[in-house]
């Protein structure tokens, strides 16, 4: 799972390379790498192990300089992220990076060796380069030996390629990861996303899967896999606003996290006017759709799947749509029963995590009555592929792990629930919701108050191993998002539960040593997780309460009360994850792990 970028152009094309790649780290970051053919016609391959930063330092103590390029940002998925195991990956006379997974490198790796071909790394990647190398020596074109590389190749791949016997020639193939050509006078490209383009060019054109390109400073032709050659017209971007800096703050997820405010203000400011919501917020005749909509389907990826699970219950608290959220991951395998009038909704900050690409591609085919995409990134994968579009206008989100575009998110579905609440018997619903709603960005600007006590309580977290965080209702989802928050960045292993489900396996972990963090809004579950509280507490375990309800002091014998501003039941997620981001936050500080980089992860997972 990586970032591909390429350029031929008729001057220099090093530093669009690596400003390119800066832009597709968030796909990974394990190792980085270049090649270029150089002005003696021969490909120069400089590559390191970790960030672009590494690769720049190594390059700017040896310059690679050429008009034709290719380069590539890792996240490993076959074999370790150490040099040999780095893109580009070399044969003979041809350099190639991928991203993806080539499902039958085994069976390849056996036909190659038998022609003598060499492996030095462990990657799947490799066959490609071999591939490649075999075909140009036997093919009249670039094109026609990339057409017989894809052919050979099972599985997801976005290819680049150069070739010396080529030397003015960019070759990309595409199948199930994207790619997208980005055009400017006198010089092309290829870039995983839109977004790597933008210092460029806002000219691009997407290709489809199974599609071919062979560019060149001045052209570029796209062709189907069987040679056909296709027309598609080109795109403007639109400009991108936000400036990545972290804006006096020491990380981006502290930025990120105080930047919520002022995204759920703005949310309410552009979608809410005198009357209330505006009309068709999701797209044209939205409204209509959605109030006809018998059953929803929401499929998403990690903190957006929370996201998701909360639109579940207040969707079905007050209207009789099902709804069910589901993995990605999970949903694109298995067999899903669509019964009429149900909608798809993807729910994606990047609009770019695999799974839930070929989740919508597999929904496109069954009979739901629209594809709705809610997701941050305009002109991403999953937004061109959808019928319908909300973008949650939360800036671009450089932290792995993910806050504000989880609060946006909830804002959006926020919305849905009061558009779908108007086939309510309970008239006044969504003007509650519209109040809560309203309230929402001076709560929120109450909650940060409590970092002073939060910083304080996150030392009691430094040496532990294990956490439980525990919710009941629109609660449980924040506690299975507070316990992803932990595990991504201080690397403490968390888990989130039902409160309710306590006493089904994980009261065993209760001792002495374990933190337990219930979510406690002041709402009608409120006894039910106090006795949850309780059978901990009975365990000698380390209980901590995030609630605004007043409770005596006999429930609050030996427990951390920490006491949240009071605010409406529909809103109180938006408000509970708060103090969660910024207790996993300072733990990391605490920690002193890489925040805004966890090990192993990537902001965007774009293999299965
Ligand atoms: C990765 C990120 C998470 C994110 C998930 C889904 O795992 O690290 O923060 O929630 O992907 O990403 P998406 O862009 O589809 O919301």
């Amino acid at each position: 799972m990586c970032g591909i970028f390429g350029a031929v152009s008729k001057s220099e094309i090093q530093g669009s390379l690596i400003s390119g790649l800066s832009k597709l780290e968030y796909r990974g970051y394990d190792s980085a790498g270049i090649s270029i053919i150089t002005g003696r016609q021969k490909i120069k391959r400089v590559r390191c192990v970790g960030k672009v930063k590494n690769l720049k330092r190594i390059l700017n103590s040896s310059r690679s300089s050429g008009f034709c390029g290719i380069a590539h940002t890792r996240w490993a998925t076959h074999g370790q992220p150490i040099l040999k195991n780095s893109h580009p990956h070399n044969s003979s006379k041809v350099s190639i990076v991928h991203n993806g997974i080539i499902e039958n490198s085994d069976e390849l790796k056996v036909y190659l060796k038998k022609k003598n071909y060499k492996f030095t790394s462990d990657t799947d990647s490799e066959v490609i380069a071999h591939l490649f190398s075999y075909y140009a020596e036997r093919s009249s074109d670039g094109v026609e030996a990339m057409k017989r590389v894809a052919k050979k190749l099972n599985g997801s791949f976005a290819i680049a390629a150069i070739c010396e016997r080529w030397p003015d020639h960019l070759l990309a193939a595409c199948n199930g990861s994207p790619l997208l050509i980005g055009t400017k006078k006198g010089s092309n490209f290829i870039s995983s996303d839109i977004h790597a383009l933008s210092e460029t060019t806002d000219t691009y054109v997407p290709l489809q899967d199974n599609e071919i390109v062979e560019l060149n400073s001045t052209d570029y032709k796209i062709y189907n896999f069987t040679g056909r050659k296709i027309s598609r017209k080109q795109t403007k971007a639109k400009k991108q606003t936000s400036e990545i800096n972290k804006n006096g703050y020491k990380h981006f997820m502290q930025k990120e996290i105080y930047e919520q405010q002022e995204i759920i203000s703005n949310a309410i400011k552009h979608q809410i006017g005198k009357k209330g919501l505006l009309p068709n917020i999701f797209g044209p005749n939205s409204d209509k759709l959605l109030l006809k909509t018998k059953h929803i389907h929401f499929v998403a990826c990690g903190t957006s799947y929370n996201a998701a699970l909360i639109a579940k219950y207040w969707i079905e608290e007050i209207t009789d749509i099902v709804c069910t959220a589901e993995i990605a991951s999970e949903y694109r395998y298995r067999t899903v029963n669509v019964p009429p009038g149900t909608l798809f909704v993807a729910i994606s900050q990047s609009g770019e995590t695999a799974d839930t690409i070929y989740s919508l591609k597999k929904a496109k085919n069954r009979n739901y009555c629209s594809i709705l995409s809610i997701c941050n990134v305009p002109e991403s994968s999953i937004t061109r592929l959808s019928d319908l579009v909300y973008l949650t206008h939360a800036g671009p989100e450089i932290s792995v792990a993910s806050t504000k575009a989880f609060t946006s998110q909830l804002i959006a579905l926020l919305f849905m629930t009061m558009v779908l609440s108007r086939t309510s018997k309970n008239k006044t619903i969504e003007k509650t919701i519209l109040k809560q709603v309203k309230a929402l960005p001076a709560i929120i600007k109450k909650t940060f108050l409590l970092e002073k006590e939060i910083k304080k309580i996150a030392k009691n977290f430094k040496n532990k191993k294990h956490t439980l965080f525990l919710g009941r209702g629109v609660s449980y989802p924040i506690a299975l998002e507070a316990a992803l928050k932990l595990k991504e960045i201080t690397y403490i292993h968390a888990e989130g539960y039902a409160a309710g489900e306590l006493k089904h396996g994980p009261l065993a972990l209760v001792d002495k040593n374990l933190p337990v963090i219930g979510l406690m809004p002041d709402n009608n579950l409120v006894n039910q997780v106090l006795s949850n509280l309780a059978e901990v507490r009975a365990r000698q375990g380390l209980v901590y309460i995030f609630t605004n309800k007043k409770l005596s002091s006999s429930k609050t014998d030996k427990t951390n009360v920490i006491n949240m501003p009071s605010c409406g039941h529909f809103v109180s997620p938006l408000v509970y994850v708060i103090p969660m981001q910024l207790l996993s936050y300072y733990v990391a500080i605490e920690k002193k792990t890489n925040i805004d980089q966890p090990r192993n992860l990537a902001k965007s997972v774009t293999v299965e």
